[in-house]
């Protein structure tokens, strides 16, 4: 007894040392791609300066490029995103950088990747790669015997449906423990995300209130007063609600309804999580309005007949004890009025009408609005009195302004992190699949999108969501 005790013990030991021993080389899938130039590369350089990037970077992908052309690129993307103002910092990356050119589907290529990673055992495969190419990579990875000890980073789409995130998560999982994949949503790397984490459990004035009782509706708008850009084809593939809704708008749900973690620790916070997605209602085609902004389909790439949705709203029930009946209203779209993000929890109206000043309910209903880009902030509002002999107020809002300089951006927290082996900011099997779980039955079953004009707040028919007299929150920049 004792002896299998210390035995699993020293097993557990010895698992959780190399899941926390730090990966010792970064290798790039997708290094010439548009993710690495506008994201990795400026986040590599931040970590060059803060002196954590100390291991080799290896670059591959299938363009023949000297390695001085991969410096190049770095350079220019650096540039690109801010200024290189720490030279030692810089030659220190480009020093580090190696580059390896091959197709992903032949074997030689991973080959010439194991020679060039020479002494490295614990390598951070990192997949900059479009979703169809994860599978090859990850089984060519097992079968050079790339994965041993290795950890592999997964951009996001994790997968289109629940279908293929199964089978993703199935061949992921034959060549990698669960706890060495990382699996990446950009958002829950940003401060004012992981600050609704810490602002829920960190405070004890929130629960008693943050429930069915006091909470009347949830509301959760991401805009963007911009449009596709240059990806009509894969904005043609994915939609919103695949873009942006299922994954960082779920994650902001699943922060705001979970459960408090039992113990401290990422895994109590994941499991929370997961439950969140499993107690979501499945959607229905009514409970969602898709639109289409005018000129969408006259951007390159995209079909002339296209039906894919650029603005998405919907409405969501979560059935679980502390949030049965409450609605969950989720919005997100290009070309909207505004590029701002904010959540809004609507609480329920006194229930005695004792002043005269505040007739209609929802004026009188208080609330409580995170405010996540541009800016980070809290805001609670309370009516209050104006001064005078009448008992006549108005909603004011006690507001905590949440910036600090010098904070990490999500790509260089999600890749020191993985490179770490904390696996806290990642999202888990169990959870994404529950996620699809909830948006696949209307994925190809929904209705027609509806046009809406550019610079608007998408088409109106995403008011009839909402209760009579409800409206939606829109946030100013
Ligand atoms: C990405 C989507 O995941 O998130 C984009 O593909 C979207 O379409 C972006 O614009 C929004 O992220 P952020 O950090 O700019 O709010």
């Amino acid at each position: 007894m004792h002896f299998w005790r210390r035995f699993t013990e020293g097993v557990e030991m010895e698992k959780s040392d190399c899941r926390t021993t730090p990966a010792d080389a970064l290798v790039i899938f997708g290094v010439t791609g548009d993710l690495a130039h506008k994201m990795i590369f400026p986040a590599l350089y931040a970590m060059a300066k803060r002196g954590v990037l100390t291991v080799p970077v290896v670059g591959v992908a299938s363009s023949t490029w000297s390695l001085a052309q991969l410096r190049k690129r770095v350079k220019e993307s650096i540039k690109q995103a801010g200024s290189i103002d720490d030279r030692p910092a810089l030659d220190l990356l480009l020093s580090q950088l190696q580059y390896v050119a091959g197709d992903y589907n032949d074997p030689a290529t991973f080959k010439k990747l194991k020679r060039k990673l020479g002494a490295s055992r614990r390598p951070a495969h990192y997949l900059a790669i479009p979703p169809a190419l994860f599978s090859i990579v990850i089984e060519n990875l097992g079968a050079s015997g790339l994965a041993d000890q290795a950890r592999v980073i997964v951009e996001k789409p994790f997968g289109r449906d629940l279908a293929s995130a199964r089978e993703l998560n199935r061949i992921a999982l034959s060549v990698f423990a669960e706890d060495s994949i990382f699996r990446i949503d950009h958002y829950l790397g940003k401060e004012a995300i992981m600050n609704i984490l810490y602002f829920r459990f960190a405070n004890s004035f929130l629960e008693p209130i943050w429930n069915r009782n006091c909470v009347a509706s949830v509301q959760i708008t991401l805009a963007e007063d911009f449009g596709v850009k240059a990806r009509g084809a894969f904005y043609e593939s994915a939609g919103c609600l695949r873009d942006v809704i299922q994954n960082h708008l779920f994650q902001i749900v699943a922060l705001l309804a979970m459960e408090p973690p039992a113990f401290q620790g990422f895994g109590a916070v994941q499991s929370e999580k997961a439950k969140v997605f499993q107690a979501m209602r499945p959607l229905q085609p009514d409970d969602v309005v898709r639109g289409q902004y005018a000129g969408y389909l006259d951007e390159p790439g995209v079909s002339k007949l296209s039906d894919v949705e650029t603005f998405c709203a919907l409405r969501l029930f979560i059935d679980s004890w502390r949030w049965q009946g409450v609605p969950w209203y989720l919005r997100s779209g290009k070309y909207l009025a505004t590029t701002a993000a904010e959540v809004l929890v609507e609480l329920k109206p006194p229930p005695q009408r004792l002043f005269d000043d505040a007739a209609a309910p929802e004026g009188r209903a208080n609330y409580l609005r995170f405010r996540l880009s541009p800016n980070s902030a809290v805001a609670l509002a309370a009516r209050v009195k104006r001064a005078g002999k009448e008992f006549v107020g108005d909603q004011r809002e006690l507001f905590l302004l949440n910036e600090q300089a010098g904070q990490e951006t999500p790509y260089e927290r999600l890749l020191s992190d993985a490179m770490a082996g904390d696996g806290a900011l990642f999202t888990r099997e169990d959870a994404v699949e529950a996620a699809w779980a909830v948006v696949d039955p209307i994925l190809d079953t929904h209705h027609p999108v509806q046009l809406y004009p550019q610079g608007s707040w998408g088409p109106e028919q995403a008011d009839t969501l909402l209760p009579a007299h409800g409206r939606w929150h829109n946030p100013v920049r």
